[in-house]
Parts: C-alpha cells; sequence; structure tokens
C-alpha cells in the first residue's frame, strides 16, 4: 500500500535538491515475519508479509561517474565515484544502495553515475527490514534507469549480498523476497531452499479467516550488525555439519533434520549448537503446521504457534529480550489476542501479534498501559496490513 503523501514529499525533496524532477522512482514495502524464526538461512520455510509502510527511492542519471545519494529523512548527502564503490562508516546508511549499485554492475554495463533520493516511513531499528526496503527500492529503481533487467530472485539475491558485503550481516533472504512478493491480504510462504514461493490467503472474505496483526516495537536496541546474527548463523550450521556426520541421510543443512532425529542425538551434541537446531527444526514444522491451520481457518491455532515460537526464542535461540517478553507475556493476558511473538532477527525490535479486528482498540490500549507502567515510556503499536510487494513506479 503506498502512501501518497511520502511519495509527493520525496518528489518534491527530489526537485528541490537537484533542480530538476526525478526521472524513475520504485517503492519496496518492510515486512513482516509471522512465522518461522532464523529458519531462511537453514533453507528452512517462512510465513511472513510485506507491510503497508515502505521506501522510495527516487533518481536521474548523472552527467558523469559520480553518484550523489540524499536520505531525505536525515538530511545527509554522500557521493561515489562509479568506479569505487566502498563501504562508508560514516554514512552506514549508504551502504545497502551502494551494495545493490555494486550487484547491479555485475549484471549489466553501468557507464555514469546517478543522483538518487530515498524516502520512507518504516521506523528504524523496529524489526521491520527497512534496509531490506531500501536495498529492494534502489535496485528496482536503478535497474529501470539502466535498462539492466533482473528477475525478482535475483533481485533478492542482490539486496542479499549488499548486506553480507557491505553491512556485515550474514542474512537470509527472508526479508528481500518478503518485500518484492508480498501481496495484499495474503501472506507469503516461502521455501527457502528451492526459493519456492507461494502466497496464501490470510484475511478477508476469501480467506474465511478474520484477523490482523499489530507490531509492538519495544523501543529495545535492535542491530544485527554487531554480530549476535552472524554469531547465531555459525552455531546452525556447526549443528547442521555435527548431524550431517552422524545421520545417515544427506544433511546439507538443517531443514534436513527432523525433530526425533535431533533429539536422538541433541545429548551427544555441543550444547548450544543443540539449543540453536531445537528452534530452527521446531520453527520449520510450525511453519508448516501454521499454514495447514490458515487453510483450514483456524485461526486460534495459528495463534498458539506463534506464542510457542516466542517461547522457542527465550529457551532455545536466547534472541528475545525482556521488553520483547514482557509483551508476549502481557499478549497473552488481554481479550482477543491470539498469538504474540518477536519478529525478525531478535534482539530488541519489535514483536508481531495476531488479533481479531474487532479487539485492536482495546488490546492496545491494555498493552500499551502495561508497557508503559513497567518502563516508564510507551511501546508504539501499530495495525499491520498485509500488502502488495515491491514495484517500480
Ligand atoms: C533478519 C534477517 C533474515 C532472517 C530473520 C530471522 O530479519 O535479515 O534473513 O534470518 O532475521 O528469521
Amino acid at each position: 500500500m503506498i502512501n501518497k503523501t511520502v511519495f509527493e514529499k520525496a518528489a518534491k525533496k527530489f526537485a528541490d535538491h537537484y533542480g530538476e524532477p526525478h526521472a524513475v522512482s520504485a517503492y519496496a514495502p518492510g515486512r513482516v515475519e509471522v512465522l518461522g524464526n532464523h529458519t531462511d538461512y537453514n533453507e528452512g520455510y517462512v510465513l511472513s508479509a510485506a507491510i503497508n509502510m515502505g521506501t522510495f527511492f527516487l533518481a536521474v542519471p548523472s552527467p558523469n561517474s559520480k553518484c550523489r545519494l540524499v536520505a531525505a529523512d536525515r538530511d545527509e548527502e554522500t557521493t561515489f565515484d562509479i568506479s569505487s564503490v566502498t563501504p562508508s562508516t560514516e554514512m552506514s546508511w549508504s551502504n545497502y544502495v551502494k551494495g545493490v549499485f555494486a550487484g547491479l554492475s555485475q549484471k549489466g554495463e553501468i557507464k555514469n553515475g546517478f543522483w538518487g533520493l530515498i524516502l520512507g516511513n518504516i521506523p528504524l531499528g523496529a524489526g521491520l527490514s527497512s534496509s531490506a526496503a531500501l536495498e529492494i527500492s534502489s535496485g528496482l529503481a536503478l535497474g529501470e534507469l539502466y535498462g539492466i533487467r533482473v528477475h525478482k530472485k535475483n533481485m533478492a539475491r542482490i539486496g542479499q549480498a549488499a548486506e553480507h558485503k557491505y553491512a556485515g550481516v550474514k542474512c537470509g533472504l527472508l526479508d528481500q523476497i518478503s518485500s518484492i512478493y508480498g501481496r495484499k491480504n495474503h501472506l507469503v510462504m516461502t521455501d527457502f531452499r528451492s526459493l519456492d514461493v507461494e502466497v496464501v490467503p490470510f484475511a478477508g472474505k476469501k480467506a474465511g479467516v478474520e484477523a490482523c496483526f499489530l507490531m509492538c516495537n519495544s523501543n529495545a536496541k535492535h542491530t544485527l550488525a554487531d554480530g549476535v546474527y552472524n554469531e547465531r548463523r555459525a552455531k546452525c550450521e556447526e549443528a547442521a555439519r555435527f548431524l550431517a556426520g552422524v545421520l545417515k541421510h544427506p544433511v546439507k543443512a538443517l531443514r534436513d533434520v527432523s525433530w526425533e532425529e535431533l533429539q536422538q542425538y541433541s545429548s551427544k551434541m555441543d550444547s548450544v549448537a543443540a539449543k540453536r537446531a531445537a528452534h530452527v527444526v521446531g520453527e520449520c514444522t510450525r511453519v508448516l503446521k501454521g499454514k495447514e491451520f490458515l487453510a483450514q481457518g483456524k485461526v486460534e491455532e495459528f495463534g498458539k504457534l506463534m506464542f510457542e515460537s516466542h517461547e522457542s526464542s527465550i529457551n532455545n535461540f536466547e534472541n528475545s529480550c525482556e521488553e520483547l517478553d514482557f509483551i508476549v507475556t502481557e499478549s497473552r493476558k488481554i481479550p482477543g489476542i491470539m498469538g504474540a511473538r518477536l519478529s525478525g532477527g531478535g534482539f530488541g525490535g519489535s514483536a508481531v501479534i495476531l488479533i481479531h479486528p474487532r479487539d485492536v482498540d482495546t488490546a492496545s490500549k491494555a498493552l500499551s498501559s502495561a508497557y508503559g507502567k513497567k518502563y516508564g515510556h510507551d511501546c508504539d503499536i501499530r495495525v499491520i496490513k498485509p500488502s502488495a510487494g515491491a514495484k517500480v513506479l
């Protein structure tokens, strides 16, 4: 769902700053991870959605090899030459675009620079993938500008490579895929081995389900770049290597391991690796069950899986934090809330809450007042609508 006011503001800022109107523009939404935590880089499954908040990227070709890039919400500008696209420490926001630019230049010839501007409405650090929205919006707009055609899945890979090489986060493909493949009123079901993407009706008449999501931003520190994410990923890979050595069938990733197999060997494994694996294997099972529940209209059962997922984050993956746990524990007591869990990398950011639309107001008030009493400041609660994916405008 494109916010016209934000787009108009971006277009005006572009014209004011560069003295000419933009030539190309693209929009990419953020995402909410509904079920399937840290399963993407383990080649498992995730149910996610593109959300009704996103990022716009506007650009014109530059007359030479220089690129100029403006973050309109920060009033910051950075420049670089197409012959030397290196990560910046001061303007770390620019690294996502630089990484995408570098990825695109491997897919087609780029002879001149660009002048670009970024503006969006995704709260930063809330675990809603503002970085993927920036990668995909810039990838689409610059692809259009340079006439470089890239398949959707390769665009997702270009965004992921930008995170790996320019931001230092060894993320999976969840954020980029969700931003690209989102559909209004649908969840995105992805198999991260085959990269098959299916959209699953979520709410409304077609789905026979009356439910919506709230995002509750804990406002706790959320940064994946500080190494904890990469550490979790390394432990999962260590667990997969161990299990590949003892199981009789091929194990390429934790996706290949069943709950029973893991139970059989977990006492012989490094104890931390065993816990991390329990989270991933459990999450893969929950996603598949969750998809079935949605198809049967069993939304309350789906909500229970979300609570289970959060328990597993606390006990096995240890990627929650006190504020998120408080939100989820309170959610269990509030009438109308069917499920809640952390969403995305973890260690802060937002919780996603499954709720009946009629209970949104009362539940939001109850949650916000409980949070305020405990922490002395508000948590930010928003209704999230599964929305359409990224596009060139
Ligand atoms: C972050 C990463 C994703 C995914 C989630 C956890 O959002 O960018 O690739 O691993 O964490 O599921």
